[in-house]
C-alpha cells in the first residue's frame, strides 16, 4: 500500500487529564495528585480527581471515536495504576481497565496506541528523588515491561515518553508542573534520566516483542514537543539566541535519540553553567536505540531575539510577539512552520516515521443551549495544520499520521479546566459529551482523505 493509504488518523488524550478515579482499584497517588493538592499550583484549585470520568465512561468515549471514524486512538497508561508506587509487580485491577479499553477499541476497529508516560509519575518515586535520580530510569523500564507483558498481544504501537522537555523543564526547573521543583541542575539530570529511561524501555519492549514473535509489527518510539525557534533578525546575536533556544528545546532531545550524541554547544554550556548532563559510559548507545517512530507534538513556533545574559549566566533571549492570530493559550497560530519542521526533520534526522501525535488549540468555547459549540476557530486551526502536514508529506517527509489533541475537553495541567482543547465538549457539571463543529469537520476530513488515498 502507498504511504497515502497507510496514513493514520486519530485523536489523543492522557490518563491524568481524563480518567479521574484517582483512588480506585489500587491506584496510588502520582506527582500530579500531590501537586494539585498544593495551594496555588493549579488554576481554581482544580484537580484530576474526577476529570472527564473516563474511567467509568470509557465505552461511551470509544463509541464517540467510532462515530468520528478514527483509525487510531493514542492514550496513556497511568503508571500508579499499572504498578502502584513504581516498584514490584503489576496491579491486576488497574491493568484490567486498560485491558477493557484495548478490547473495546479493537472491537470497534480502532487501533490502540499506548503512551507509557504522560507525566503521572508515582509519588513514591518522586519521594525517592524523581527523574533527577538515575534509578527512576530503571524503574521506568521495569514498568514498561509490565505494561508490554499485559497488552503487547494486542497493542503494537508504543510510545515511551510524552514530551520529556515538559517533564524535566516545567517539572524541575520552572516548577510550573508537578513536582514543582525549581532547580536547574536537577532539571538537566532529569533530561538525561528521562532519555535513558526511554532507551531502556525501548530495549525491554523490543526484546519482549522478539521473544514473542511479534517484532515485525512493533512500532516503538517517543513523542517530543518540537517548537521551531526562528531568529528575529540576521544579526549574529539573534542567530545565536535562536540556535541556543532550538538547542535547549529541540536538539537536546533529537540529537541523542537519533544521532547518539548530545549537541556539543548545549552540553558544553550546561557544563559551564554547573548543570551538567550526568552521562555515564554506555548511556548514549542505550538512548539511541533504533526508533520506528518519532512523534511530534506541534502547537506553535516562536521568533526569538537576543537579550542580555541572565543573572544566573544563562544566555538571554526574548520571544517576539508577531502580528498573527493566537489561541486562548496565547500561542501564535503558525501552520506553515509545521511543514518546515517536518521537512527539517526528514533532512537532518532521517530514519523514523514521523507522526503528528498531537496538534490542536484551546479557544474560549461558547456552547448553545444543547451544549453544541460552533468552534469555527478550532476548525480552521485543524484544517490549516492538516493541510500543512499533508504538504510536508507530499514534499517528501515520511509523515504517516495525524492525531488531533484532544478528543475531549480535559484537565489542562496548571490551567485546570479553564482551557478547552477538545473536539468534543465536556460539560463538567453533568459530564455530558457533545461533539463540536471541529469534531464534525475532522470526521468529514478523515473520510474524504481516506477516500482519496
Ligand atoms: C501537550 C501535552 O502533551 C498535553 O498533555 C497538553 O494538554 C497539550 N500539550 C496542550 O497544552
Amino acid at each position: 500500500m502507498t504511504q497515502r493509504a497507510n496514513f493514520l488518523w486519530g485523536s489523543a488524550t492522557s490518563s491524568y487529564q481524563i480518567e479521574g478515579a484517582v483512588s480506585e482499584d489500587g491506584r496510588t497517588p502520582s506527582i500530579w495528585d500531590t501537586f494539585c493538592a498544593t495551594p496555588g499550583t493549579v488554576a481554581d484549585g482544580d484537580t484530576g480527581a474526577v476529570a472527564c470520568d473516563h474511567y467509568h465512561r470509557m465505552p461511551e468515549d470509544v463509541a464517540i471515536m467510532a462515530d468520528l471514524g478514527l483509525d487510531v486512538y493514542r492514550f496513556s497508561l497511568a503508571w500508579p495504576r499499572v504498578q502502584p508506587d513504581g516498584t514490584g509487580g503489576g496491579n491486576p485491577a488497574g491493568i484490567a481497565f486498560y485491558d477493557r479499553l484495548v478490547d473495546e477499541l479493537l472491537a470497534r476497529g480502532i487501533r490502540p496506541w499506548v503512551t507509557l508516560y504522560h507525566w503521572d509519575l508515582p509519588q513514591a518515586l518522586e519521594d525517592a528523588g524523581g527523574w533527577p535520580n538515575r534509578d527512576t530510569a530503571y524503574r521506568f523500564a521495569d514498568y514498561a515491561a509490565i505494561a508490554y507483558d499485559a497488552l503487547g498481544d494486542r497493542v503494537s504501537q508504543w510510545t515511551t515518553l510524552n514530551e520529556p522537555w515538559c517533564s524535566a523543564i516545567l517539572g524541575y526547573m520552572s516548577g510550573e508542573h508537578a513536582p514543582g521543583r525549581q532547580d536547574a541542575r536537577a532539571a538537566m539530570a532529569a533530561v538525561h534520566h528521562l532519555l535513558l529511561g526511554h532507551g531502556l524501555a525501548v530495549r525491554a519492549i523490543r526484546d519482549r516483542a522478539e521473544a514473542a514473535g511479534r517484532a515485525a509489527d512493533l512500532e516503538v518510539g517517543i513523542t517530543l514537543n518540537l517548537s521551531p525557534k526562528l531568529p528575529a533578525g540576521e544579526s549574529s546575536a539573534d542567530l545565536a539566541a535562536a540556535r541556543w533556544e532550538d538547542g535547549l528545546s529541540n536538539r537536546l532531545y533529537l540529537d541523542p535519540l537519533l544521532r547518539g550524541r548530545y549537541p556539543a554547544d548545549i552540553a558544553g554550556k550546561l557544563d559551564e553553567l554547573g548543570c551538567p548532563l550526568p552521562i555515564r559510559d554506555g548511556d548514549l548507545p542505550l538512548i539511541a536505540q533504533p526508533l520506528d517512530v518519532l512523534g511530534v507534538n506541534y502547537y506553535s513556533s516562536q521568533v526569538v531575539e537576543a537579550a542580555p545574559t541572565g543573572q544566573n549566566g544563562w544566555p538571554g533571549s526574548v520571544t517576539l510577539r508577531r502580528d498573527v492570530p493566537r489561541t486562548a493559550m496565547d500561542w501564535e497560530v503558525t501552520p506553515g512552520a509545521l511543514t518546515d519542521l517536518l521537512l527539517r526533520l526528514e533532512r537532518e534526522y532521517p530514519g523514523p516515521a514521523w507522526y503528528i501525535t498531537e496538534n490542536g488549540a484551546a479557544y474560549a468555547d461558547v456552547p448553545d443551549q444543547t451544549g453544541y459549540v460552533d468552534d469555527a476557530e478550532r476548525t480552521d486551526f485543524l484544517r490549516a495544520h492538516i493541510d500543512a502536514t499533508l504538504e510536508a508529506r507530499d514534499l517528501g517527509a515520511n509523515v504517516r499520521g495525524y492525531f488531533a489533541w484532544s478528543l475531549l475537553d480535559n484537565f489542562e495541567w496548571s490551567f485546570g479546566y479553564d482551557r478547552r482543547f477538545g473536539i468534543v465538549r465536556v460539560d463538567y457539571d453533568t459530564l455530558e459529551r457533545t461533539p463540536k463543529r471541529s469534531a464534525r469537520y475532522f470526521a468529514e476530513r478523515v473520510a474524504a482523505e481516506k477516500k482519496a488515498a
